[in-house]
């Protein structure tokens, strides 16, 4: 039996290492520890071991069953190996960089953003920033717009609960906290914060009850820009968008501005822009955005004296001017976060 035992485990050392095949391996298994095994058959032997033999023998057994299925487990570790290779190709050197990501680049509504406030810093213009969630007073009441404008309705202005607590978010009185609709709230927290004179930048997301499309969307940013001193006129007002959309859209830009309505300037004007250098939208007015003279009742609600006071303001859609220049014809491009877009502004 001894012998017997011996003879298996060197037919399994020596077989085992020459089998490829995993039906090969079931086959082999099965002539060694199947029902009709050989190991399996001294096994059996055992109930005609005497009795005082037994314990000896059954050691031996056990020894001689460890080491074959040690060897089974190495063989099959083996075949897997193999059949996992195969199945992935080629040999793969995980310490190469993967061939199909990039790395990172700024989204192109960032990068927008960064050359509009590019333009504007070289002439003297900081950033100010406010809140996203902001209170009716701010974003119109102290901006001259009356109780019953239609910018106020709930069907354009996105009105926070009633009991919503903002703590970091002041108010000026009891009034709704809502989302703001426009940055123009940041002149006006700006303005109670600092002294004239003042020449500052607010870019931002905004929020609308719009339903989205092509071209609207329900949250979008803008560019305010808003300038305070001395004696300023229409003419510094023409001449800062002047400069911006030669700076943004290249030279032979021109501006146009369209006699309009808004609540904090007066007079008001819709700004637009032609360029010879868009392709096909080239030498066409397109709009981008509102401006005007700040209406003295804005200076009075923020404590600054109208009549020594003066200023213009104006304000443009982030997205629209990416979409220029890009010639994107689809605002939602921007929101979807699909790389095939992403990587056109690598
Ligand atoms: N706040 C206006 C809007 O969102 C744009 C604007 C800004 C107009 C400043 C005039 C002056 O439509």
């Amino acid at each position: 039996m001894k012998e017997e035992l011996a003879a298996i485990v060197l037919e399994v050392e020596s077989t085992a290492p020459g089998i490829a095949r995993r039906a090969d391996f079931e086959a082999f298994k099965a002539t060694i520890s199947g029902p009709n095994g050989k190991l399996t058959a001294v096994m059996k032997g055992m109930k005609n071991v005497p009795k005082e033999d037994k314990p000896a023998m059954g050691q031996l057994i056990n020894q001689a069953k460890q080491q074959v299925e040690a060897y089974y487990a190495e063989t099959l570790e083996r075949i897997e190996a193999t059949e996992l290779a195969a199945k992935l190709g080629p040999a793969i050197d995980p310490t190469l960089p993967s061939p199909d990501i990039g790395p990172g680049s700024l989204h192109p509504l960032t990068q927008t953003r960064r050359r509009m406030e590019e333009a504007f810093r070289k002439v003297g213009f900081t950033v100010a920033e406010g809140p996203e969630v902001e209170t009716e007073w701010f974003c119109f009441d102290a901006l001259n717009t009356p109780e019953d404008h239609p910018a106020r309705d709930a069907q354009d202005t996105l009105f926070m609960p009633a009991d919503a607590a903002i703590e970091n978010v002041s108010k000026r009185g009891d009034e709704r906290y809502i989302l703001r609709s426009h940055t123009s709230t940041v002149q006006i927290r700006t303005m109670l914060k600092e002294k004239p004179p003042l020449r500052i930048i607010s870019p931002g997301r905004v929020f609308r009850r719009d339903t989205t499309d092509a071209t609207h969307s329900a949250n979008f940013h803008q560019m305010e820009g808003l300038y305070v001193d001395k004696n300023v006129t229409i003419v510094d007002l023409k001449a800062i968008l002047d400069y911006f959309v030669a700076e943004i859209f290249g030279k032979g830009s021109e501006v146009r501005l369209r006699p309009s309505f808004f609540p904090f300037t007066e007079p008001s004007f819709e700004l637009d822009m032609k360029t010879p250098n868009l392709g096909k939208l080239s030498n066409q007015w397109i709009e981008l955005g509102g401006c005007g003279m700040v209406d003295p009742n804005v200076f009075k609600s923020v404590g600054y004296d109208p009549q020594e006071w003066s200023g213009y303001a104006f304000g443009m859609g982030i997205e629209r001017i990416a979409m220029i220049v890009h010639g994107i014809d689809d605002i939602r491009y921007f929101y979807q976060n699909d790389l095939r877009f992403l990587q056109q502004f690598a």
